[in-house]
C-alpha cells in the first residue's frame, strides 16, 4: 500500500496532513527517512513516526517488565501510569490483562483484544500466576500447607483456592495462585501473620517474563505466546 495511506490508517491523519508529516522528515521506513507518500510499502513494514512504531489496526499484545511506582490505570493523580512507558501510537486503546499494585514489579500483559484478556483474567480459566515474594518475617513451616488448603481472607465469602508455595530462602518464596483477588498475595500472607515487602510476578500461565526486559521495557508477544491464551483448535 502507499505510505501516505498507511499513515492515514495508523496515525489517524488526513492525506494532506500525512504529506506534511513526511515533508517534515518525521517518518522512517526500515530506518530510513522517507519523504514521498507514494512509496509502496508492505503492510508489515517497519514504519516509525517520531520514533514510534506504527502498525495497521489489528489486535496488539505486549509484555512489560513493570517497574515499581507505576500504576496500572490510564490516569492517576499521584503516580505515573505504565502507559507513559509506551512509545506506541494508540497506546490509550490498550488495556491491562491482570493489574499489579503500584509497588509490584514484573510481568504485565497489555492488549486491545478484550476476548484474549478475558481468557487471561477470568476466574473460569483459573490461569496460574507465579510471584516471587519477599517477606518481613521468616516463613513458618505451616505456611505452605495452609496455602495448599486455602485461607480465609477478610471480607471474602470463600477461602482462597489451593495455592502452591515453594520456599527459596527464609524470607523469600515462590507462590503460585490460580485466581486474582484484590491484593491477593499480600492478603494471603497477612492472614498468616506475615507481611509482603517485595512482590514480583514471574509468569502468567505458561507465559514467562522475558529476562531481557529491564524494568519499564516492553516487547510485542510472539505468535506462540499469544496462542497460549487462545482457545485450543
Ligand atoms: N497480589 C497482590 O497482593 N498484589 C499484586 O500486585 C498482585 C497480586
Amino acid at each position: 500500500m502507499r505510505l501516505d495511506k498507511f499513515l492515514c490508517d495508523t496515525v489517524g491523519v488526513t492525506r494532506k496532513q500525512a504529506t506534511y508529516l513526511l515533508k517534515e522528515k518525521r517518518v522512517t521506513v526500515e530506518g530510513e527517512i522517507v519523504k514521498s507518500g507514494a512509496l509502496k510499502i508492505a503492510e508489515d513494514a517497519n514504519v516509525e513516526f517520531d520514533g514510534m512504531a506504527l502498525r495497521l489496526s489489528g489486535p496488539r499484545y505486549y509484555m512489560m517488565n513493570k517497574p515499581e511506582g507505576y500504576v496500572c490505570s490510564h490516569e492517576d493523580a499521584h503516580n505515573p501510569t505504565v502507559f507513559i512507558l509506551f512509545d506506541e501510537v494508540g497506546a490509550e486503546k490498550l488495556h491491562i490483562a491482570g493489574r499489579l499494585d503500584c509497588d509490584t514489579t514484573g510481568l504485565l500483559l497489555l492488549t486491545d483484544d478484550g476476548q484474549w484478556s478475558h481468557r487471561v483474567t477470568s476466574p473460569k480459566h483459573k490461569c496460574d500466576k507465579t510471584y516471587r515474594v519477599w517477606l518481613e518475617d521468616a516463613v513458618s513451616d505451616e505456611t505452605a500447607d495452609l496455602f495448599a488448603e486455602g485461607v480465609q481472607l477478610r471480607g471474602e465469602k470463600a477461602e482462597t483456592l489451593p495455592a502452591q508455595m515453594e520456599k527459596v530462602d527464609e524470607k523469600e518464596v515462590l507462590l503460585t495462585i490460580h485466581e486474582g483477588k484484590y491484593h491477593q498475595v499480600k492478603r494471603m500472607f497477612a492472614s498468616v501473620g506475615n507481611k509482603v515487602v517485595g512482590l514480583h510476578r514471574e509468569s502468567v500461565g505458561e507465559l514467562v517474563l522475558d529476562e531481557a526486559l529491564e524494568p519499564g521495557e516492553y516487547r510485542s508477544l510472539t505468535e506462540d505466546e499469544i496462542a497460549l491464551f487462545m482457545p485450543k483448535k
